[in-house]
């Protein structure tokens, strides 16, 4: 069967296509066909020889969706012609993280292939109303934004939430914002990406570039009380201003490094406004499937900017690194 594979971390032609012999089914293991797969910006800083404890060469991609087309001894939870997609962590079922993770794509082969072998406990069913490519953007972004606002963040009716950024972690956070009824902010470097936001129900929009100071222009737009939540993807060019603009005991959900991987924060107003900051990592096999049953219930279709073949999957990955993209990229198989 063909794959991609990540030879060499440090340099972006390092992914390429290979012939692998088809994988073994063992007890507890589930095959599949693979038929959609979406990236992540991860899945850069995995090209990018950024990630940790990546083995090497290595199968690229966390995000896929499949048809089931055997199942090894023992298995119980799927059967042959279910459509499912592989947990981001094969290690977290549920509760807090596990000691050891397992991201696929990450210390373990991904999905970029057309068959692909998961143990029964690292696959969920996918909603039924989506398509194979709707489907593969779940188990990352979805998954994060939905930690972050739902799970741990318990967003409630009216409240309002600070979105940072249209990729795809962001329009999740969009999307799953007004499912709860609750308020959006978007701030994007774009007029076009912040017009695509307000078409998908953003309530305010600023442009961060025209903007610098959006910290303040938020303050405005709350008559000074501050947002409820922060879906924090910047990192240490957002953060601060973050502080700045959410509600005392508000909680800002620390996911994206899109500017760096260090900051410098002032400590004081983070105690004085009792902030809590929440780190989050995608997120459980609970979560997930919880996720899927309110997608499924809402009819909720994830945005897909585009879809590649899988021929023109280095060309996916350019695309990504441009960063052009709207909501989530994908590749059909
Ligand atoms: N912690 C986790 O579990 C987790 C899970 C998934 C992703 N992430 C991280 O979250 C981030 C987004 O991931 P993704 O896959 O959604 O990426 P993506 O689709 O490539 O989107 C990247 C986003 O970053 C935004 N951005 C860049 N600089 C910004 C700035 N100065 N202020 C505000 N927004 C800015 C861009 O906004 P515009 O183009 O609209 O300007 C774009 O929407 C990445 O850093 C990723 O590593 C973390």
């Amino acid at each position: 069967m063909l794959a991609y594979e990540i030879r060499n971390h440090n340099q972006t032609s390092a992914l390429a296509l290979v012939e692998r012999d088809n994988p073994r089914l063992g007890p507890g293991q589930v095959a599949i066909e693979v038929k959609a797969v979406s990236l992540n910006y991860r899945d850069l800083m995995v090209l990018d020889g950024l990630y940790p404890d990546m083995p090497s060469p290595i199968i690229p991609l966390s995000d896929g969706v499949g048809v089931v087309t055997a199942v090894g001894d023992g298995v119980t939870r799927v059967k042959p012609g279910d459509r499912v997609a592989g947990l981001f962590d094969q290690n977290w079922l549920s509760g807090i993280p596990p000691a050891q993770t397992r991201s696929l794509g990450g210390e373990s082969d991904g999905v970029l292939a057309q068959q692909i072998l998961l143990h029964q406990d690292g696959v969920v069913q996918v909603p039924r109303h989506l398509t194979d490519e709707e489907a593969a953007t779940l188990p990352c972004a979805a998954v994060t934004a939905w930690n972050a606002l739902m799970a741990q963040g318990e967003l409630r009716p009216g409240e309002t939430v600070l979105i940072q950024g249209t990729g795809g972690v962001s329009l999740f956070a969009l999307q799953f914002s007004q499912l709860a009824g609750a308020q959006a902010i978007v701030i994007s470097g774009s007029d076009e990406k912040l017009e695509l936001a307000r078409r998908l129900g953003a309530n305010q929009v600023l442009n961060y570039k025209q903007t610098p100071n959006w910290d303040e222009a938020i303050l405005t737009l709350t008559e000074n009380k501050g947002v409820d939540h922060v879906i924090e993807i910047g990192g240490p060019a957002t953060l601060p201003r973050s502080v700045n603009a959410i509600r005392k005991g508000g909680q800002i959900n620390l996911i994206g490094l899109a500017t760096g991987m260090t900051a410098t924060l002032g400590i004081p107003p983070i105690l004085v406004k009792q902030i809590r900051m929440q780190g989050i990592y995608v997120g459980s096999r609970l979560v997930f499937e919880q996720m899927n049953s309110a997608i499924e219930l809402h009819k909720l279709r994830p945005v897909v900017d585009r879809v590649f073949s899988f021929d023109d999957a280095i060309e996916s990955y350019e695309y990504m690194r441009k960063g052009d993209h709207s909501g989530k990229i994908c590749i059909s198989l």
